[in-house]
């Protein structure tokens, strides 16, 4: 089989994990969780991180610092990884789930503009949704498939509105956008996820960026709110740190950082250049201002395609080939469904037409040419081009 998204781990991850195992410092505290924060901002365009022991923990940590509280609302798109609306959750707040821009399949910037503007009302310095008279405390937009959503016309906008943003860049990594790197986009906070199938893995991991006033809560926070060396403890924190050997593995994989966005835009770009000549199959967004981490890589099935869509998985796995449906929207997932939705036209029509195809560093051209030529011929047999 030619797995979806293996790890590269051929670099210095076995020299570092014993370098750790030697030096006994084996948990969160240790020069390679210092290393990690330091390799994570720069790769980020930002001035400083902090690392997580999850993508999930920092955006929770993260949401909590910039001030979410229960009965809150935070703004999301609904294509994304449960992950995204869990933190909100976690904070006692609901997540208000936004259609998604065709063009990016990230948070529509119109549609949001639209929202605050018609639904939302101020009252007492607080921005309320009308029809449920809920606090909007803060916008949580998502660099999908490590493409950056639109922040130029988000951030604006959030700040007309006194909202903190919160971006959930967990896959975007060595992404950027108009020329700038993606924890340099205005959000307040940005948060990476290095778990198992990212481009870069720790095993588990992940880290917040963004300015040292904030991140000093989110250390702290994370910590479990401890004062200096005693048990000294201000308020309920959480155990939330990267422990050392995890980020021994992170620095080796953020040492060829570079190296794996590249294989992995050559991996897109050749997709979408194989199957160009498919009329009825279309790539994955490439919006000519940004520059894609391009996490994973596929193709969009015609309308009408969601029988077919699983098919044509069945076949490419007869044919040896780990082919994958994408995430399927919150507002359509059980623990979402009552949360608040705005028009969902755009998520809805092409969630189940997503198909992901192998996009592993290490996949080799005969892996992909094989994983074309198995595609068109799928897509032959099932009449979907
Ligand atoms: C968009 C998105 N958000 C959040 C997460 C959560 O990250 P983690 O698995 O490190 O908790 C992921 C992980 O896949 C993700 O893809």
């Amino acid at each position: 089989m030619i797995p979806l998204s293996m790890p590269d781990l051929s670099g210095n991850e076995a020299a570092y994990l014993q370098e750790c195992i030697q030096s006994t410092y084996v948990s969160s505290v240790g020069p390679f969780v210092y290393r990690f924060e330091r390799m994570v901002a720069t790769a980020a365009g930002a001035p400083h991180a902090v690392a997580t022991s999850s993508g999930t923990s920092g955006l929770h940590v993260a949401l909590v610092a910039a001030g979410v509280q229960p009965g809150d609302l935070v703004i999301v798109p609904s294509l994304t990884f449960i992950a995204s609306a869990n933190a909100v959750s976690y904070c006692g707040a609901q997540p208000w789930l936004m259609d998604i821009d065709p063009k990016t399949w990230n948070l529509d910037p119109v549609l949001l503009e639209e929202i605050l503007a018609e639904e939302c009302q101020w009252c007492d310095d607080r921005l309320i949704r009308k029809a449920t008279n809920q606090r909007v405390a803060a916008i949580m937009p998502v660099h999908i498939l490590g493409t950056p959503a639109d922040m130029d016309a988000i951030v604006p906008l959030a700040r007309r509105y006194g909202l903190p943003v919160v971006a959930d860049g967990a896959a975007a990594l060595g992404s950027s956008y108009r020329g700038r790197k993606v924890g340099d986009l205005g959000a307040d906070l940005t948060v990476f996820s290095f778990n198992g199938n990212k481009t870069v893995t720790c095993g588990g991991g992940g880290a917040v960026v963004g300015c040292e006033e904030r991140l000093q809560r989110i250390r702290h926070l994370s910590t479990t709110a401890r004062l200096g060396d005693a048990y000294d403890h201000d308020m309920i924190g959480f155990n939330y740190r990267l422990t050392n050997i995890q980020a021994a593995v992170g620095c080796a994989q953020l040492e060829r950082l570079d190296q794996f966005v590249q294989k992995k835009q050559t991996i897109r770009a050749y997709y979408r250049e194989a199957f160009a000549s498919l009329a009825t199959v279309g790539p994955f967004p490439n919006p000519d201002d940004s520059q894609s981490a391009a996490w994973f890589s596929g193709i969009v099935l015609p309308n009408t395609a969601s029988a077919s869509a699983e098919e044509l998985k069945n076949y490419l796995r007869q044919q040896g080939i780990d082919a994958r449906p994408f995430w399927k929207p919150l507002h359509l997932q059980k623990p979402y469904r009552h949360a608040p939705a705005t028009r969902q036209t755009v998520s809805e029509g092409v969630w189940d037409r997503i198909m992901v195809l192998p996009c592993s560093t290490t996949i080799t051209d005969l892996e992909l040419d094989h994983a074309v030529a198995s595609v068109r011929r799928g897509c032959q047999q099932m009449a979907v081009s």
